[in-house]
């Protein structure tokens, strides 16, 4: 398996451009089994979590175009679709989860494994399930696979999450709009990658109402058409690049970025004693003199500040002045970079949703495991600035989430390398 090898050095100077959302772009990618049509996605992100996907369509009868070195996809479904998402692919992606309601509204019929993913926590389906079976879904778990059918199709219904899952809105979201009559749904998560999916289904022909907003309003139509779509910026990879900067000093202009796809992180920036400036390219990001301060960072769904950012944000804090407490409250599992981190030099403790970290002056190089996605970055970030080099072992989590990471890294002035295997 590849390591990724970084020894810290000084500020970074240059841009980083950022790619298109990979949690957007698995969501998008499966509303191809709504319509006959093809749907054109542009500014796809070059994944391998992207091409699990592209694999999981495949083996369902859709045909697949990947075009531009993977920017564009284009995907088309009008021959005969497999009801069946096999085990061995599903369980590579949690995403997968996400033909569940496409396959249902399309089919009336799925049979899907129940998945795998980042081990970061249980992660049950029981709140997507509980949505599809408020459209009229029946739905059984045998042998490790969702066996769920809508004798009748699925009907529109007025639903209140009890949680506002991300997978569960966007199935919800994409059955339907193929439903009979309208669907409400209640607590509904607000996520960008929400609001793209819906801007897409509109595209496509879906009549939708208050995406961004907890009550999103589907009036169900008899089919949707073709479409072209460019996939909203990663607010997790801009995120992530943002913080290399405040790690290691310097000036960063991470391009495409948003911010008001951030805000709630560039306000804990702020308060750690870093600037964040919205220009026309994107954001730019550069350290305030002396060092980082403490913040207490609290995980929510959006707008709050994203569980998918806080590992990235741990590293920042382990050199602050001060103490600052991160409680994690999406997932029950999600401290795993701070052992790690904690091998470096950092002084963490954990206990149960909390870890707070004691800032020390500097960490030092060592070799460390990536244990999920967002935590092997979090590594690569903690390694920039510590002292001498640190080998970050098993990356093939990182290459789901983050294309080309060693070259952007390298623009800016970062000492990275990959170690192939
Ligand atoms: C999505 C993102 C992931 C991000 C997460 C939260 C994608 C492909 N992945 O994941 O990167 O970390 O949002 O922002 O978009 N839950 C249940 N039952 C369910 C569904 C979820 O208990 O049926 C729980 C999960 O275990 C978790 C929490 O709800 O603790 C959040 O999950 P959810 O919002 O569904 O996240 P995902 O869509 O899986």
């Amino acid at each position: 398996m590849d390591s990724i090898v970084v020894t810290g050095n000084g500020p970074l100077q240059g841009d980083i451009p950022i790619a298109g959302a990979k949690n957007a772009c698995l969501a998008l990618m499966p509303a191809t089994l709504l319509s006959e049509e093809p749907l054109t996605l542009t500014n796809a992100p070059r994944l391998s979590d992207i091409k699990t996907m592209n694999t999981l369509l495949a083996s369902l009868g859709a045909e697949m175009a990947v075009l531009q070195d993977g920017l564009v996809i284009t995907t088309a479904s009008h021959g005969e679709i497999n009801p069946v998402a096999d085990y061995d692919i599903v369980r590579k992606m949690r995403a997968s989860n996400l033909v569940l309601g496409p396959l249902l509204a399309r089919l009336g019929h799925a049979v899907v494994s129940l998945p795998g993913g980042c081990a970061i926590g249980a992660r049950p389906m029981d709140i997507h399930i509980e949505a599809l079976e408020a459209l009229g879904a029946e739905i059984e778990l045998k042998d490790g696979y969702l066996h769920a059918k809508a004798p009748g199709g699925l009907k529109g219904a007025v639903h209140k999450m009890r949680f506002a899952s991300v997978g569960a809105t966007e199935n919800m979201l994409m059955a339907a709009s193929l439903a009979k009559g309208t669907t409400v749904i209640e607590n509904a998560a607000r996520e960008p990658e929400i609001v793209d999916l819906a801007q897409c289904l509109r595209k496509m022909g879906a009549q939708i109402d208050g995406e961004g907003t907890s009550r999103i309003e589907i009036q169900g139509v008899d089919r949707l058409h073709g479409a072209t779509h460019p996939v909203v910026t990663d607010r997790i990879e801009l995120g992530t690049y943002m913080l290399a900067p405040a790690i290691c000093g310097g000036e960063v202009e991470c391009l495409g970025g948003r911010l008001e796809l951030v805000e709630s992180f560039v306000e804990k920036l702020d308060a750690a004693g870093v600037s964040v400036e919205q220009t026309d390219r994107g954001l730019k990001v550069s350290r305030r003199n002396g060092r980082i301060r403490a913040v207490d960072v609290v995980t929510e769904p959006f707008p709050g500040f994203p569980t998918d950012l806080q590992a990235q944000m741990m590293a920042l804090l382990c050199t602050a002045e001060g103490t600052s407490v991160l409680e994690e409250k999406i997932f029950e599992n999600r401290f795993m970079h701070a052992p790690e981190l904690t091998r470096m030099g950092a002084n963490i403790e954990v206990h149960g949703g909390h870890a707070t970290v004691h800032g020390v002056e500097r960490l030092k190089g060592a070799p460390v495991m990536a244990t999920d996605l967002r935590a092997s970055v979090s590594l690569i970030l903690a390694g920039l600035a510590a002292e001498g080099e640190t080998v970050v072992n098993r990356v093939y989590h990182l290459d789901r989430g983050y294309e080309h990471v060693e070259a952007k890294l390298q623009a800016v002035g970062a000492k990275i390398e990959r170690i192939k295997e």
